[in-house]
């Protein structure tokens, strides 16, 4: 009988909840014991209350909830190596064999630099006698698990993060409730939507609302850039339309790497086009409110997957991901998860876009 722990960190997302919910049922099903772990990382760190055994109705109501119902944060503490030495400590004091852990690509490193660790840490705790020979013995290996939880969807082993389709769904609630004013007043806006380094929610958002331009990291546009936006939004509104869209990634770059902002899009279709404009900043809406059904039924289907990956696992299993690649729940190596994510950022930075692109839409399932 396993001792699971389940924390969720980073940036919160719609489906972390279902997913929670999923993995301590499951957890119970197969004769396991799920234990919460508050705030992520901290909880870890801090130990005692944070860390408590979860029962089968301490989940109810999840499934449709938003947010996260055990916290999150993001902790300081456990970037130190002392911090993940107390968390280590902190999980053999309460017996825990496994460890779920349901982040953004942060939160994943961090799981796996755990992992990479723990050997050391626990002779270390032996060594200075915060822990007895028989708990070393027992605990040589900790077998950790991660799932995607953001709304990014930024991590290369899988098509869709957890959180990214209902964040998805609410900026394109707010654009069209956007579209309507703008269409009254003949007005442009300038829509900047979350995503970090990522433009899959940009590029996603732009075509579900037929946006009339678009940046996102991964494919600055020409050096031109500025012109060629006026002509395309013109071309628009002499063909009848009342409305002109800009959707904006927040990391949005241009071909030396410089961001590019809303407020200095909108001053370019004042000044050159005369065009009424406002910025709206969509911000921590997109990450709010009750998963969609796609974030509940993935973050369900992943939840219980994780189970299983525990209770396959050797001590020699790399630690795994779980994700979805084409419509299939697949269980891969976390560490080669990390390392092509890793490889987007060194793309962009090398100002090799294509790569980049080509990158983000890559798998490396067999
Ligand atoms: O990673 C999720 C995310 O929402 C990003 O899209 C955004 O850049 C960031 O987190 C915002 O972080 P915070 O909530 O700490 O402001």
């Amino acid at each position: 009988q396993k001792n699971i722990g389940i924390l969720t960190s980073g940036g919160d997302a719609q489906g972390m909840n279902p997913c929670v919910r999923a993995v301590v049922r499951m957890a119970i099903a197969r004769k396991c014991r799920p234990f919460f772990i508050y705030e992520g990382y901290q909880g870890l760190v801090d130990g005692g209350d944070k860390i408590k055994q979860a029962k089968w109705t301490d989940v109810s109501g999840f499934l449709t909830s938003g947010g996260t119902m055990i916290g999150t944060a993001r902790c300081k503490e456990f970037r130190e190596i002392e911090g993940r030495r107390t968390g280590v400590y902190n999980l053999i004091k309460k017996g825990i064999d496994a460890l779920v852990v349901i982040g953004g690509d942060g939160s994943l490193t961090g799981a796996d630099k755990l992992r990479a660790e723990w050997p050391d840490h626990v002779a270390a705790l032996e060594k200075d006698g915060r822990i007895s020979k028989e708990d070393a013995n027992k605990y040589r290996t900790l077998m950790i698990v991660g799932m995607v939880g953001s709304i990014d969807n930024d991590l290369a082993s899988t098509d869709m993060t957890i959180g990214a389709c209902s964040a998805l769904e609410r900026i394109c609630e707010s654009v069209d409730a956007i579209l309507s004013t703008a269409m009254s007043h003949q007005r442009a806006f300038v829509v900047e939507v979350m995503g970090r380094h990522c433009g899959w929610l940009a590029l996603n958002a732009a075509i579900s609302t037929g946006a009339d331009y678009l940046f996102i990291p991964e494919a600055p546009p020409k050096d031109d850039w500025e012109e060629s936006m006026c002509k395309t939004l013109k071309a628009s509104r002499d063909a009848g339309k009342r409305t002109s869209l800009v959707i904006v990634a927040e990391g949005a770059l241009d071909r030396n790497l410089n961001p590019i902002k809303p407020d200095y899009i909108k001053d370019i279709l004042s000044t050159r086009l005369g065009y009424d404009t406002r910025v709206t900043i969509l911000g921590h809406v997109q990450r709010g409110g009750a998963p969609a059904h796609f974030d509940r039924f993935l973050g369900t289907m992943q939840g219980a997957e994780a189970i299983e990956a525990i209770l396959r696992a050797t001590p020699d299993t790399p630690s795994p991901v779980i994700g979805m690649l084409e419509n299939k729940i697949t269980t891969q190596p976390l560490k080669e998860a990390i390392e092509l994510t890793g490889q987007v950022a060194q793309a962009i930075e090398s100002k090799d876009f294509a790569r980049a692109m080509a990158l983000r839409s890559a798998s490396f399932s067999k």
